[in-house]
């Protein structure tokens, strides 16, 4: 008998081929992702999850799925969606998709600070709607990113890749981060400073720590406070770490200049949001990691990470390597 696998949404064929021939796999084919009450019912029995970062896994979803669940693999970096303890304490691993999205999500980090600083979303909306008449001298103008202060917060594996994107730009790269990286200073010239510092100093301001305790809400009224009347915010990390409402009132009161979201709380963003009523913003609808190569190579990822822990092997890629010992 093939252990039995529940995948929470349809994700790339790339993984799903890899799963078929080892496991019996059920998947979630609607758009949405499953309600909490048919992800119980779904659960029943399985040995393996295939999670994606709309599903909230708790300790009643593991007690549901019963003592056959052996593994949870993750198709994301980012796991705050999963209770790792509860996971642990019943040694389960946990898997997730960390390196293959890097590039991709840093790619789009930029994509989004370059938005904002030159405002393409607005402009493309003017041009859509007749505006444009002639060429105007003071049309649609905004800071400069090459020569500009990028404040990194997190400088782990996409933090670094978007700082080496900002030496193209000559931008002097300032970083505030859980562990400092001396030798990643050297290399790829970033200094390491302050919070306050990065909030006083920074032109752009981008952010790529995980969502945990301590960086719950982070970026509330006090941080946006600090930061300069013309610094841009950008988010492609969770959206929990900013405080919605202090920064709508920030970039509504123009004490920041514009936000560059790709990550909101919650996801997605209410559509009544007073964030939506603003100008100096763009909100994209989570996509930092959606190439196509990097979309299969997470699902690939994923799948791997499933397997073996159905063969009760060691995950690849696990985030509790505790439950090893
Ligand atoms: C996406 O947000 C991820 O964590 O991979």
């Amino acid at each position: 008998m093939k252990p039995k696998v529940f995948i929470t949404r349809a994700i790339p064929e790339a993984g799903l081929d890899l799963l078929r021939p080892i496991a019996e796999i059920e998947v979630w084919e609607d758009e949405l992702p499953p309600p909490r009450e048919s992800l119980l019912q779904k659960v029943k029995g399985v040995d393996g999850l295939l999670t994606l970062l709309t599903d909230k896994i708790d300790s009643q979803v593991m007690d549901a799925a019963g003592a056959t669940l052996k593994v949870i693999s993750q198709m994301a970096v980012g796991y705050d969606n999963i209770d790792v303890a509860a996971a642990t304490a019943r040694k389960i691993p946990v898997g997730h998709t960390p390196g293959v999205l890097t590039e991709t999500t840093a790619d789009f980090t930029w994509a989004l600070l370059m938005s904002a600083a030159r405002r393409i979303v607005e402009s493309d909306n003017y041009t859509r709607d007749g505006k444009w008449k002639t060429w105007m001298p003071t049309l649609l103008l905004g800071p400069d990113v090459y020569g500009a202060t990028l404040g990194i917060i997190g400088l782990g594996r996409i933090g670094q890749a978007v700082a080496k994107r900002a030496k193209g730009f000559d931008m002097r790269v300032i970083y505030r981060s859980a562990h400092r990286h001396p030798e990643i200073e050297k290399s790829l010239g970033v200094e390491y400073v302050p919070l306050d510092s990065l909030y006083a100093e920074s032109d752009f301001i981008s952010i790529h720590t995980p969502l945990n305790d301590s960086t719950y809400h982070l970026i509330n009224d006090s941080a946006l406070a600090k930061m300069k009347p013309g610094a841009i915010l950008i988010n492609t990390a969770r959206g929990g770490v900013i405080d919605p409402d202090a920064l709508h009132r920030a970039l509504r009161d123009k004490k920041i200049a514009y936000a560059a979201l790709d990550v909101t709380e919650p996801e997605p963003i209410p559509l009544e949001s007073p964030l939506l009523t603003l100008d100096n913003i763009i909100i994209a609808p989570h996509i930092a990691s959606a190439s196509i190569q990097t979309r299969n190579k997470m699902a690939t990822m994923a799948a791997e990470n499933l397997i073996a822990g159905l063969k009760g092997e060691k995950l690849p890629h696990c985030v509790n390597p505790q439950v090893y010992r």
